[in-house]
């Protein structure tokens, strides 16, 4: 069901990849509100993945960049100011990736170059977009900005790995530069912070089943999913929400606020045995 919502209003959405990506479920949602869009993602991405065919059903164009070039993000503002007809009222940065995970690295065995990566990956490129954008003043008084995040910033999660620190680093760069865009353009900037996921990226951290079916019996509301996720981008980018920034905020089904539920007490008394290796060593996750 459409509200109209973004009526009139252009936006950018990064990092659609394929029809479970959460940014996927975005751009739909956006056009379907009435926002003209235009979508970015990696040039491989771009080739590999599904995005044309999202750029064809949205009538969205597509600029292919990667976020951590600072001239590809200048190319992605510019054009998008000049395809979509003026200045940009929402951004959506929906990018994650840990070569340490990838690579099977765990936490107390990084590479630092690799460390670098996902840092720059998944959390410096939020504020080079940042930066970029407001140099080209190619956002709209009043535009609002989000980035997806997890909670794994604020507590510890098994498996979460260098993610977690480059989280930490997302959400806080919401706030510094949340402070400057909005004191000088109005510009407001969130995170959302999102339940666990199955998408490409949500595949990649270590146990997301077991980890999606904790969270859903934790949560009195149950996981969020990517539609979910989508109708609360939405209203983050309507006027409805005028005055919110630098904030972190939780989209979880109320599991940020629970210590322990009945039902996941439930599920942990059939299984007290501890959790072993195939050595038989017990892990102490
Ligand atoms: N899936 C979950 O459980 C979950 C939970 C909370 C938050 N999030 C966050 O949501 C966001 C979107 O992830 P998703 O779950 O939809 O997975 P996804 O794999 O569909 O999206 C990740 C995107 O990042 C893009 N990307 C990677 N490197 C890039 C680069 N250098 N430049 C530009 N784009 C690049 C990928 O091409 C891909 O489109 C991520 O920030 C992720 O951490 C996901």
């Amino acid at each position: 069901m459409s509200y109209n919502l973004l009526k009139g209003k252009r936006g950018i959405v990064f990092g659609a990849l394929n029809n479970m990506s959460i940014a996927w479920k975005v751009a739909e949602r956006a056009v379907e509100e009435g926002a003209t869009i235009a979508l970015t993602n990696t040039p491989i991405a771009v080739r590999m993945g599904e995005v044309q065919a999202l750029s064809e059903k949205l009538n969205a164009p597509i600029i292919p960049a990667d976020a951590t070039s600072v001239q590809d993000l200048e190319e992605v503002f510019t054009k998008s100011v000049e395809l979509l007809g003026g200045k940009i009222d929402f951004v959506l940065h929906s990018i994650g990736m840990s070569p340490n995970v990838r690579k099977k690295r765990t936490y107390d065995d990084l590479d630092y170059d690799m460390l670098a990566k996902t840092l720059d990956i998944s959390a410096v490129s939020f504020h080079k977009m940042l930066q970029t954008a407001k140099k080209l003043d190619a956002i709209a008084e009043g535009g609002s900005v989000v980035a997806l995040t997890y909670v794994a910033a604020q507590r510890t999660f098994f498996g979460y790995n260098d993610m977690a620190d480059a989280k930490s680093l997302l959400e806080s760069i919401a706030r510094s530069f949340g402070y400057i865009y909005g004191r000088e353009k109005n510009v407001r900037i969130n995170t959302i912070s999102q339940s666990p996921t199955m998408t490409t990226a949500g595949s990649g951290v270590k146990g997301i089943d077991h980890l999606m079916d904790f969270a859903e019996k934790m949560s009195p509301l149950g996981n969020a999913n990517a539609d979910d996720c989508a109708d609360y981008c939405i209203t983050m980018f309507s006027d409805l929400t005028r005055k919110v920034t630098m904030q972190n905020l939780y989209h979880d089904g109320g599991f940020s606020s629970m210590g322990m539920s009945l039902r996941a007490m439930n599920q942990y008394s059939k299984g007290l045995e501890e959790y072993t290796d195939e050595n038989g060593k017990i892990i102490y996750g």
